[in-house]
């Protein structure tokens, strides 16, 4: 199923509700790598540029569109002259369009009006940054709840990342490299018809596994040891964000109960994912079941909900509990339009702060980790030195740490997980 994309961008001139100024969305130009070659960093276009015109490979575009012209008829798509030299050298292929050398004549004809500006600011053409900052904040909420196509790549990229998981977790054995198992992984997404990874694929062992955006090196995973990998398949820009931990040869108690804690607050946050639901609550709620399961463990002392206004949860869940994910790994989080940033400081690390609405698809990720630079720091050990029994986190310090991550689609009923064909038993 192609998107519709008049159709889309008359629905988001509408909700953008303009008047008097003019959009321009800039799809961005290619970053040139720092030595002086012919080589670039592989090129995109920025995600509001490619939501509206499903382009990817169209350096210097831009998109533009005058609300006085009406919102179906306003749009203009211009892009520029693929040259004689980028076709031989790269295959380019001109993009459907309007030549770029018009835009120019385009502004001129509206030049006292008002600019809005989004995707990657054009050179040399002012901008209003308050109007852009509302306008963006509109056009990220217009675009949250995913449709009919955006869904189906990403179900196609949740079947690709499934595929990827399963020859992965089949070649985990003590001895095998975070290397070897990254390459199974992505041969099995590139196999199943991704198009790309979505991120930088993590596969961390034994202590490694602390490090939350860590990347594959040549260590050998070890008997006993913790293998988390993070990675997703990227089919046409739409990405799947999935995180596994698994163990190499048999768990001990403390690693089972571990994954278990992390297992059972994340079912429980999924759970909660219904329309209407305050994100913020979510990512507080499954804080609070993680301490209850360290309380229980004997990591930590005291009642969960405490612990958690205290912020003691920051300790080995330092990070949010998910983000959206659809058109990028990070795609939509923020703030509902007109909210302000909630200035608890036990909600500092979370990426977004809005009620849950059907068609968002969010990713439901907490972890418990035994990160030494946190638990290393004398101001947290006094701060928190009833509150955690720091004899048996110091036996765990070189443990690693365990994250479970779905993505999760919001329906009008009970929640869908995109990703539910990948096991998470350890
Ligand atoms: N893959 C990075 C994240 O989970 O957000
Ligand atoms: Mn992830
Ligand atoms: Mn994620």
């Amino acid at each position: 199923m192609n998107p519709d994309f008049p159709a889309r961008r008359a629905r988001l001139a509408a909700a953008l509700a303009l008047t008097d100024e003019i959009l321009l969305v800039g799809a961005g130009h290619p970053v040139p790598k720092p030595e002086i070659s012919d080589q670039q960093f592989p090129f995109s276009t920025h995600q509001e540029y490619f939501y509206l015109t499903g382009l990817n490979d169209a350096p210097g575009a831009v998109v533009a569109f005058d609300p006085r012209e009406g919102n179906k008829r306003g749009w203009v798509s211009f892009v520029a002259d693929v040259s004689e030299a980028e076709r031989v050298w790269e295959g380019r292929q001109q993009p459907p369009g309007q030549s770029l050398a018009t835009l120019d004549a385009w502004l001129t004809a509206r030049r006292h009006r008002p600019v809005v500006m989004l995707g990657v600011p054009l050179r040399g053409v002012p901008y209003d940054e308050r109007r852009t900052s509302r306008v963006r904040e509109a056009f990220t909420h217009a675009r949250r709840p995913k449709d009919e196509a955006e869904l189906e790549l990403m179900r196609r990229a949740a079947v690709a990342t499934a595929a990827g998981y399963a020859l992965a977790a089949k070649c985990i054995r003590p001895g095998v490299t975070e290397r070897q198992i990254q390459i199974e992984l992505e041969t099995g997404f590139y196999r199943e018809g991704a198009t790309a990874t979505g991120y930088g694929t993590i596969v961390a062992t034994g202590p490694n596994a602390a490090v939350l955006h860590f990347s594959p090196t040549a260590r050998a995973v070890q008997a006993g040891e913790f293998v988390l990998i993070d990675a997703g398949a990227e089919i046409d820009r739409y990405v799947i964000d999935v995180t596994r931990t698994y163990v190499a040869g048999r768990p001990s108690a403390f690693q089972r109960d571990l994954h278990q804690v992390v297992l059972g607050g994340q079912e429980r946050a999924i759970a909660r994912c219904v329309a209407g639901a305050e994100w913020k609550e979510i990512h507080l709620q499954c804080a609070v079941d993680m301490i209850a399961g360290l309380v229980a463990m004997g990591v930590m002392r005291g009642h969960p909900e405490a612990l958690v206004e205290q912020e003691a949860h920051m300790l080995l869940f330092p990070h949010g509990i998910g983000h959206m994910v659809g058109l990028g790994v990070r795609d939509g989080s923020g703030l509902l339009p007109g909210r302000a940033r909630d200035p608890r400081p036990c909600l500092a690390s979370l990426r977004m702060d809005l009620p849950l609405a059907s068609g968002y698809v969010v990713t439901i990720e907490p972890g418990l980790y035994f990160i030494p630079a946190i638990l290393n720091d004398p101001r947290r050990r006094a701060r928190y030195r009833e509150a955690v029994n720091w004899p048996l986190v110091d036996q765990n310090l070189q443990l690693g740490g365990v994250r479970i991550e779905d993505n999760v689609l919001v329906t009008d009923g009970a929640p869908e997980v995109l990703t539910q064909a990948i096991p998470k038993t350890l």
